[in-house]
C-alpha cells in the first residue's frame, strides 16, 4: 500500500472517531431502587435504524413525504436538524409520530450550520448520495455514534467513488462533488455492512444506469427502506445470496409510509421483563423480524405470547438457563440484542458465552456489571462458535458469563446506547439502590424510556 493510500485510510478511519453523546433530557442521573418486577404494557414506534434513513430518503423526492410512527428520540432530532439546514421543511402531522418532510427547496447549507451537527450521529454519512443528486455537492461533518469499535467509513467512501463521486477529506469533515454525475456501478462489500448497503441504495436509485451490489446487508430495516424507495418510484430487486440490483431512474416522488417497529427496543424490554421476573406486553412488536431473538429468549427460559397487536414477554418461573450466542448480521442474532440480554444471563444457572462478531469493542458495559457482582470474563479468542474476523486481531470480543449471581446496587455510568439500557436493567433487577449516570445517551434510541419505566412500576428518582 502506498503512503497516500495509507494516509487516506487513516483519515477514513479517523473521521469516524469523533463521538457525541446527544441528550435532550433535563436530567442525567437516575437513582433506581431495584428488585421490583416490571409489569405492564408499553407501545413501540418505528425503528430508529429505519426512521433516520427514511428521513434522508425524503431528500430524493420531488414532492413531500409522510413518515408515520416516528419516535421522539434525539437521533431523529439530529437528522431533522441536518435536513432543515439543507432547506427541507419538516413539520409534524395530525397524528403523534407523523412527520412531513418537504424537500422542494433543498439548498446548500452553510458550513457552520452543518458543523453544529459534528460528532452527533453516524447518519450524516448517508446524506452523500441524495445531496450529490440534488445539489451536485455535499459536505459531511465528522461523525458520532456509540463507542463500540473503530466504526470506519471506508466502505461508504469506496462505493461513492465507484459511483463517480470525488471525495476530498477536510479538517472538519468530507467534501464531495460529482462533476460528471453519478453512474450505476458493479459493487461488492467486503462485509455486509448495514450503513454501506443503505449508502448504495440511496445513491443508486437516481444514478444513471444499473447498479449491482454483492455482499449486501439484508436487515429488516433495509428491506423497509427498499419498500419506501419503491413507493418513491425506484426499481430495486433483491436477489438470493445478498445481491441487490437497482435500475436508476430520473425522478422520484415523495412517499407515505408507516415505519417498521423497533425490534431492538422490543428485545430490550423483553430482556428487562426476564431479568426482573416481570411480564411486559410490547405493543407493536412482531414475530417475523424477531424470530432469532425469540428462539434465544425461549432457550434462556423466557416465555412469550405472540398476539396480533404485539408480543407479551415474561418470566414463567423456574431457573434461567445458560446459552451460547454468536452475534451476526441478519438473519443471525443481532449485536444490539446481546447487551440487554446479558443481565438475564448473569441470573442463569451455568456458563453462557456471547461471541460478538459485528463490533470489536462491544463489551465496555460489563465492567459496571462486574462491580455489581456479576461474574463475567472477557476474552480475545473466538469462543463458543466459529472463528470471526476479530479473533486474530487481539480484540476483547467474547464474554463468558457464569451464573447465577445476585446483582447489588452500585453507582454506574452509561457507556453507549444499548450498554446503557443494559445498565438500567441491571439496576432494576439488583438488590438495593443504584445510581445510573449519563442516561442522556439512552434517549438517542429509546423514546420516553422514563415514562415507560414508570408505567411498568419501576421505583426511581431523577437528578439533574
Ligand atoms: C447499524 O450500524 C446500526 N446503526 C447499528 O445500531 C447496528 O448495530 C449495526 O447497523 C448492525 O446491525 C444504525 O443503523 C444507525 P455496519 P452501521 O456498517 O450501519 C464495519 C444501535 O445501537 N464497517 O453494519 O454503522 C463496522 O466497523 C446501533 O442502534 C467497516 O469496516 O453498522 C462493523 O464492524 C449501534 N467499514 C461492521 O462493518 C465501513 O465503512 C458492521 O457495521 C462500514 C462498516
Amino acid at each position: 500500500m502506498n503512503e497516500a493510500r495509507r494516509h487516506d485510510d487513516a483519515n477514513e478511519r479517523g473521521s469516524a472517531q469523533n463521538h457525541g453523546a446527544s441528550v435532550g433530557l433535563s436530567f442525567d442521573k437516575i437513582t433506581i431502587r431495584g428488585g421490583i418486577p416490571l409489569v405492564g404494557r408499553i407501545e413501540l414506534k418505528g425503528a430508529k435504524n429505519l426512521v433516520t434513513k427514511a428521513m434522508v430518503a425524503a431528500l430524493l423526492g420531488e414532492t413531500p413525504s409522510v413518515l408515520k410512527d416516528v419516535p421522539n428520540i434525539s437521533d431523529v432530532r439530529i437528522v431533522r436538524g441536518l435536513l432543515e439546514v439543507h432547506g427541507v421543511k419538516v413539520t409534524e402531522g395530525d397524528e403523534p409520530g407523523d412527520l412531513i418532510l418537504d424537500p422542494v427547496n433543498v439548498e446548500s447549507a452553510h458550513f457552520a450550520a452543518i458543523d453544529a451537527h459534528a460528532g452527533s450521529s453516524r447518519i450524516p454519512i448517508l446524506f452523500c448520495g441524495p445531496l450529490l443528486h440534488r445539489l451536485g455537492e455535499a459536505f459531511i461533518p465528522d461523525l458520532g455514534g456509540c463507542r463500540i469499535g473503530d466504526r470506519p467509513i471506508d466502505f461508504h467512501l469506496e462505493v461513492l467513488r465507484k459511483f463517480g463521486a470525488v471525495v476530498e477529506k477536510q479538517p472538519n469533515g468530507i467534501r464531495m462533488s460529482a462533476p460528471n454525475g453519478l453512474k450505476g456501478a458493479k459493487l461488492e462489500l467486503p462485509y455486509p455492512s448495514v450503513g454501506a448497503t443503505e449508502q448504495v441504495l440511496l445513491t443508486a436509485v437516481r444514478a444513471d444506469g444499473i447498479t449491482e451490489l454483492k455482499g449486501a446487508a439484508i436487515e429488516p430495516e433495509i428491506m423497509d427502506l427498499i419498500n419506501i424507495l419503491q413507493k418513491m418510484g425506484a426499481i430495486i430487486t433483491v436477489d438470493t445470496d445478498r445481491v441487490i440490483r437497482i435500475e436508476g431512474v430520473e425522478r422520484l416522488t415523495g412517499y407515505h409510509h408507516r415505519a417498521l417497529f423497533d425490534r431492538n427496543e422490543a428485545a430490550s424490554w423483553a430482556a428487562a421483563a426476564l431479568a426482573t421476573n416481570g411480564d411486559i406486553f410490547v405493543g407493536g412488536a412482531r414475530q417475523p423480524e424477531m424470530l432469532t431473538f425469540l428462539n434465544v429468549f425461549r432457550k434462556v427460559g423466557g416465555a412469550f405470547d405472540i398476539c396480533d397487536d404485539g408480543i407479551r414477554f415474561y418470566h414463567p418461573g423456574g431457573d434461567l438457563k445458560p446459552v451460547i450466542i454468536e452475534t451476526d448480521v441478519h438473519p443471525g442474532f443481532m449485536t444490539d440484542w446481546q447487551q440487554p440480554l446479558v443481565i438475564a444471563l448473569t441470573k442463569a444457572h451455568g456458563t453462557s458465552i456471547v461471541h460478538e462478531t459485528v463490533y470489536e469493542q462491544r463489551f465496555g458495559f460489563v465492567d459496571a456489571l462486574v462491580d455489581m457482582g456479576a461474574t463475567i470474563q472477557i476474552h480475545k479468542e473466538c469462543l463458543g462458535g466459529h472463528p470471526c474476523r476479530f479473533g486474530q486481531r487481539n480484540f476483547n470480543h467474547s464474554a463468558v458469563i457464569t451464573g447465577p449471581t445476585k446483582l447489588h446496587g452500585a453507582d454506574i455510568v452509561v457507556p453507549d446506547l444499548r450498554g446503557g439500557f443494559s445498565h438500567l436493567i441491571a439496576a432494576l433487577s439488583a438488590d438495593g439502590t443504584s445510581t445510573v449516570s449519563n442516561v442522556g445517551i439512552i434517549s438517542r434510541g429509546y423514546e420516553n424510556f422514563i415514562g415507560k419505566l414508570r408505567l411498568l412500576g419501576a421505583d426511581f428518582d431523577l437528578e439533574g
